[in-house]
């Protein structure tokens, strides 16, 4: 293809791509399969990685990230990022009506919108693309978070219809409540403690240096302030559903996110009915923000030194209430982590019976000195589980005891043990504690790990119960008439299941990795694993030098992969699982994957012919690079492209480093 028939396809195809975008993000009305999305979203890839040149900033590859940033740069903002003052009673909502409409003189129109419980983000557009995404910071400058901003598929790279040519918009990114909490469930499953709160996850995401991972990380936006010298409309309301129509995933009258009010009745009336709603909802919201939505009555109302006099936010206050403890039960998870519940005499809380909440970890139980028979305060936060923030101790029963935190594990009695540093007791018994076994034959069957068609926790329940496995070695001898011997198992069920155990024999080894169940040896470090060791003799051998010598493998996740193979048991299943046929080693498939730069470290400089310096990078990475950002003695290769300052080709000079051209690199690669 000639550079003019892609340039043409490229835009093509980058159009398509932003308008399925926007049907299946925005309107929530796809008209395509995300199969047929993929193989557009792949030929643009194939098209800009042959003409790098013509890859732009705003393609729609951007969203699956990739590019890395080691530093976020510090970034002045054009309006300063302010903050709301807080009121948390109808009568404070009153009297700020009553001042507002002294001063205006005449009745005021006011936007009543949801305060969003998140991370705020001013984007800046240029020309109808994105230009710069900044964090609030200290509301005068922020974080440049633009390439992680980019992977959020509900804010448009490109915009349509009829925008301003220069304007900022400002939002709140946040995790969708059914993200958070998979995400929790994925960190609980690799034995990593759960995160807090949807809010401080989403603010950690968003400083993460791999784009890559951000883009697989599912954060979400709504948008609730435009600022600019050309804006359509001169209302705060009107601009927003301009908005809307350029692209934006803006709160809309249509769900009720966003009214227009011409009174105080009107204003409460939105606050009552979001006060009852806001645990329907799928996102965290922490109040109502009401705003004067006449621009030029902004302007007259002005603003104090940290926020608008046009703005007020009513705060809620926290979904709590009392109910009484009966009993702190123990739970004991996969990898043997002890969770203190709470049983609770059944009690309303934000429309759901709530029975029992989460105490977390021993600390929690001491610093709150909760204990049995107490009335406790429950609140409901982020998490599906409700949690206990504290104690009535007014009402606590004279003969009240203070807890002792159990000892022993409460499935099979094995002392428990306390990691330095770790908030969470364990019950060691790994090979004799019944959930923890049930657990991890549970991890290994699961569909990122084995992936075993037939065969759920159900099954595995039944299997274990009836004595017929004890590990996950044990599903690779059973047997069709053991089989048929146990309660609801038909002949065609059996079949599927032994169908499903033997194929699984199949599963390439960096899932198999993942499937026995290693603590801190989740799915990306299991791949970088078997990419750099290539078979289980050498990571079984590998030094504790040796393992953190991996991209991304820390002293902690070092630390217990040796931990693991100390243990006999562990290396008898993983030698009974070997000679079952499953796959210890990569196949001669995964390591044609060329890995010619495999442990190299590259300083890419200046500004190339063919490449962008994010296309330089990526490829860099493909062949098994890592980029680095400064020159230093373990830099290997500095890639040095045109107007490269000449204090990096001299500091390369010093300390020997190899300086390749663009064309010395592309030989080395298509070698
Ligand atoms: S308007 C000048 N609207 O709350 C007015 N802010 O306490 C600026 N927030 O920094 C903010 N939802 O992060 C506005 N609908 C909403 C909001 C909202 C959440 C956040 C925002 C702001 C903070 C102020």
């Amino acid at each position: 293809m000639d550079t003019q028939s892609a340039k043409n396809r490229i835009q093509e195809l980058s159009k398509e791509l932003n308008d399925h975008n926007y049907r299946y993000y925005i309107e929530d009305k796809p008209i395509i399969s995300d199969y047929e999305f993929d193989i557009l979203l792949k030929e643009l890839e194939k098209l800009e990685e042959e003409f790098p040149h013509l890859a732009e900033a705003n393609s729609p590859t951007k969203r699956v990230g990739g590019e890395v940033t080691k530093k976020f740069e510090t970034v002045k903002h054009k309006y300063p990022m302010l903050s709301l003052s807080n009121s948390y009673s109808k009568e404070e909502l009153i009297e700020f009506d009553e001042r507002v409409q002294k001063l205006a003189g005449k009745k005021v129109s006011y936007c009543c919108e949801l305060k969003y419980d998140g991370v705020a983000i001013g984007i800046s557009y240029k020309n109808g693309h994105l230009e710069r995404a900044v964090t609030r910071g200290d509301g005068t400058q922020g974080d440049d978070i633009t390439t992680n901003v980019r992977t959020i598929r509900s804010i448009p790279l490109s915009l349509r219809g009829d925008y301003p040519s220069e304007f900022e918009i400002r939002g709140e990114i946040f995790y969708p409540l059914s993200v958070f909490r998979k995400l929790n469930e994925d960190r609980e499953e690799l034995g990593e403690d759960r995160l807090a709160n949807p809010r401080n996850a989403a603010s950690g995401t968003l400083k993460m240096q791999d784009s890559a991972v951000v883009s697989s990380r599912k954060l979400d936006c709504y948008l609730y302030y435009v600022l600019g010298e050309s804006l359509p409309f001169d209302g705060h309301y009107e601009n927003l559903e301009a908005a809307a129509s350029w692209g934006f995933k803006a709160p809309s009258k249509r769900n009720n996110l966003i009214t227009t009010c011409n009174s105080i009745d009107e204003i409460i009336a939105f606050v009552n009915y979001w006060e009852k709603e806001r645990s329907n909802l799928d996102f965290e919201i922490d109040g109502i923000v009401i705003k004067v939505n006449d621009y030029d009555l902004q302007e007259e109302l002005g603003y104090t030194a940290k926020s608008p006099r046009w703005a007020i936010a009513y705060k809620f206050k926290a979904e709590q209430v009392e109910t009484k403890l009966n009993k702190i039960s123990y739970q004991v998870g996969r990898t043997g982590a002890i969770t203190p519940v709470a049983n609770l005499e059944p009690v309303l809380l934000a429309g759901t019976t709530v029975k029992r909440a989460s105490l977390h970890n021993a600390d929690q139980i001491a610093k709150l000195d909760i204990r049995e028979n107490d009335i406790v305060q429950v609140e409901k936060g982020g998490e599906i589980i409700p949690k206990v923030v504290g104690v009535n101790l007014e009402l606590r029963p004279a003969d009240s005891k203070p807890t002792a935190y159990i000892q022993n594990c409460p499935e099979c009695e094995t002392k428990l043990i306390r990691i330095e540093g770790e908030a969470q007791h364990y019950c060691p018994n790994t090979w004799g504690c019944p959930p923890q076994i049930k657990g991890k034959m549970a991890h290994f069957i699961s569909r990122k790990a084995m992936n075993i068609d037939g065969l759920g926790e159900e099954t595995i329940e039944q299997l274990f119960e009836a004595g017929l496995v004890k590990n996950a070695a044990d599903l690779y001898h059973l047997n069709e008439n053991e089989l048929l011997a146990l309660d609801r198992m038909a002949e065609k069920s059996v079949q599927n299941l032994l169908e499903g155990v033997e194929k699984s024999k199949e599963v390439p080894f960096a899932r198999v990795l993942f499937a026995v169940g290693i603590r801190y040896v989740g799915e990306t470090v299991s791949k970088k694993l078997v990419k750099y060791f290539k078979t289980i003799e050498a990571i079984k051998h590998a030094s504790f030098e040796e393992l953190i010598a991996v991209d991304e493998i820390g002293d902690k996740i070092a630390e217990s992969i040796i931990q693991f193979f100390e243990e006999p048991k562990n290396v008898q299943l993983i030698d009974n699982l070997q000679a079952s046929g499953l796959q210890m080693e990569s196949t001669e498939e995964d390591t044609l994957i060329k890995n010619i730069f495999e442990g190299k470290s590259f300083v890419v400089s200046g500004v190339f012919e063919n490449y962008s310096r994010d296309d330089l990078k990526k490829t860099i990475e493909a062949f098994g690079g890592k980029n680095v950002g400064s020159i230093s003695a373990k830099t290997d290769y500095l890639i040095a492209g045109d107007k490269m300052g000449p204090a990096k080709k001299e500091k390369a000079e010093k300390l020997n480093i190899a300086i390749l051209s663009e064309d010395e690199f592309d030989t080395l690669i298509n070698k």
